[in-house]
């Protein structure tokens, strides 16, 4: 009977200890499986000291030479700050912006633009959306352009993750990105420059616009 109880007793503290170790494994794994959550806290800590004076508190309408990121896919962010980081898209202030983040603060930050929720704009030029349009939904089939739609989605959205967003963008921004491409100065997409090479002056400034509006 003595003999039983300290028997059960050792056994079911053994139980106990093996239950408590494999739980604790459990969760190691677990965190070592799964990436480390963004802190939203921390993006918007970073983006109100180091990143409002250009793109506002939350990443929303400021200059309209600079984009527009509340809303943009975090994934498409992250991609442009490392660019930017490297040197492969090449812009002077924001590759002195991206060289003082870790990835982990560029994560953060993206992740607190995408958690805001895009506002829609407007085109300027009736006309000239029109024009912007007909190329966004069908592309020029003469010269091989491809629609815009089929990868940036028919309201401008994007895709997650490659694809991003362009509905509500600046105008002048999304066409200094096309001229950008076009010209090779923004070379960290051949896809882009391919569909930029074929459109001329007004063709981009028509479906910046279009974009612009697009919601
Ligand atoms: C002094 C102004 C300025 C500051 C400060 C600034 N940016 Fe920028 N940012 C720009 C400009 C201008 C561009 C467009 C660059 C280009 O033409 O390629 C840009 C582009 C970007 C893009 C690319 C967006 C896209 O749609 O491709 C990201 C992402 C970005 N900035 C994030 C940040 C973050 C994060 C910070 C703060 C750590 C920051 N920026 C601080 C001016 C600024
Ligand atoms: C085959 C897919 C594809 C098609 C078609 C396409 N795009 Fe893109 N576009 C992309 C990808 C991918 C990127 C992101 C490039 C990067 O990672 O830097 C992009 C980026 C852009 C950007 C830069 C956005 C920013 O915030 O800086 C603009 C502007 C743009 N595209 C406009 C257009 C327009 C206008 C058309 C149609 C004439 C078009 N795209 C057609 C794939 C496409």
């Amino acid at each position: 009977m003595t003999f039983k109880r300290s028997f059960a007793f050792v056994f079911s503290c053994g139980l106990a200890a093996f239950a408590v170790a494999g739980s604790s494994a459990a969760r190691a794994a677990e965190a070592a499986a799964a990436p480390a959550r963004p802190d939203l806290a921390k993006g918007e800590a970073t983006s109100v000291a180091v990143c409002a004076a250009c793109h506002a508190n939350d990443g929303s309408r400021g200059s309209p030479a600079n984009p527009i990121l509340q809303g943009q896919h975090p994934e498409y962010l992250v991609k442009q700050l490392i660019e930017f980081k490297a040197g492969k898209r090449d812009n002077p202030i924001m590759r002195g912006m991206a060289s003082a983040l870790s990835e982990t603060d560029m994560k953060n930050v993206a992740a607190f633009y995408a958690s805001k929720q895009a506002k829609p704009g407007f085109a300027k030029d009736k006309a000239l959306a029109a024009l912007g349009e007909k190329i966004y939904r069908g592309g020029i089939a003469e010269r091989n352009v491809p629609a815009c739609a089929g990868c940036h989605s028919p309201n401008g959205a994007g895709i997650p993750s490659q694809y991003p967003r362009l509905s509500g963008q600046h105008a002048d921004y999304a066409a200094a990105q096309l001229v950008a491409f076009r010209g090779g100065l923004r070379k960290n997409s051949a896809t882009m420059t391919g569909v930029a090479a074929k459109l001329n002056d007004r063709e981009i400034k028509a479906v910046a616009d279009y974009t612009a509006g697009l919601h």
